[in-house]
């Protein structure tokens, strides 16, 4: 009994602190359970920023991932984000359509404050996964720098460098909405792993892949979420099946021998028509750019860590997935 609990505190011990920076949405839910599910992770926080939808329902959705996950993980939302132009159509309605949240947003608008916090209390020791619009890190590389400095690196979701946009034909959505907050976090002199679209449209999920999950709560909450946001996929960006942008983000962390990094020295265009976009700049800074990663060893891993049992999925909230899972 004594040498499990030492196993467990090492084990505790040796997981990635990692702080979730999201604006969930559908692939960030599913990339917040792939986090958590893997078990390699210590989540110290999920701070949230307006992306997909609005921050009042970003942090909703976040709320309600944890909820039906049984995590008490902290949320920290942003603030009302001024400058957030548009809500994404693939998300559908409030950022998580399919699902009834009935949960309050309780606006803590400190997200800011708390990943500093947390940076100082564990230096070197904290990777941020940035999977939606960079506006809470900006503002804290601007509000303490000497604190930013001592992150152990930053692993985002966004841009798209030799591919088109996904929202302008420029610029990918997450850069779109805030490209001088993408601009500024690029720019931070700090270890950072970049994931972009043009990793990301390689690798798509169907239905039959989310059949898959034996894990009957997580099954019905993924078919659940999943039924619009193909369509939508489909409609909107001409690929036909689930992008997997967030989850694909998380998966460099969990298995980066199925990635292959290039070194690149990029930047973002902060204004003007092409504001959002990335590009190669010789001034920029070098960062470990996502050029493949394995969509075989992707899906099995992502089924596999999905399917465990760890999810307990609350009764409550499992009414909430509809009624035609009763029918499965
Ligand atoms: O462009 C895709 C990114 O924008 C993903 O992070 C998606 O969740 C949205 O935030
Ligand atoms: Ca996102």
């Amino acid at each position: 009994k004594y040498f499990h609990q030492i196993l467990l505190f090492w084990e505790e011990k040796m997981k990635q602190k990692i702080i979730i920076d999201t604006d969930p949405g559908k692939d960030d839910a599913l990339a917040i359970i792939l986090a958590s599910n893997s078990n390699l992770f210590d989540i110290k926080a999920i701070t949230t920023v307006a992306g997909n939808a609005s921050i009042e329902n970003v942090t909703k959705n976040a709320r309600y991932i944890l909820k039906l996950l049984g995590l008490n993980i902290p949320v920290y939302s942003g603030e009302k984000n001024s400058n957030k132009k548009l809500d994404s159509i693939v998300q559908g309605k409030n950022g998580l359509s399919g699902i009834t949240n009935n949960l309050k947003a309780d606006l803590t608008k400190n997200a800011v404050k708390k990943i500093l916090e947390l940076i100082e209390k564990n230096p070197y020791e904290i990777t941020i996964v940035a999977i939606g619009p960079l506006t809470n890190l900006a503002k804290a590389i601007k509000k303490s720098p000497e604190i930013m400095k001592k992150i152990k690196r930053i692993v985002i979701m966004g841009g798209a460098l030799n591919v088109r946009g996904n929202q302008t034909k420029y610029s990918e959505f997450n850069f779109f909405e805030d490209p001088l907050a993408a601009k500024v976090v690029l720019d931070f002199p700090t270890e950072k792993i970049l994931i972009s679209l043009d990793v990301c449209n390689k690798i798509m999920l169907q239905i039959s892949d989310f059949e898959k999950i034996s894990n009957n709560k997580v099954r019905k909450f993924c078919l659940k979420i999943m039924k619009e946001y193909i369509p939508y996929i489909l409609r909107t960006e001409g690929f036909n099946g689930a992008l997997m942008y967030d989850p694909l983000t998380v998966y460099s962390l969990i298995n980066p021998s199925a990635c292959k990094f290039k070194k690149l020295k990029l930047s973002v265009i902060p204004y003007g028509i092409n504001e959002g976009q990335l590009i190669e700049d010789e001034k920029g800074n070098e960062i470990l750019f996502v050029k493949n990663i394995d969509k075989i060893k992707f899906k099995q891993d992502f089924i596999q860590i999905l399917s465990k049992e760890e999810t307990l999925l609350n009764s409550k909230e499992l009414k909430d997935l509809g009624e035609e899972t009763k029918q499965k």
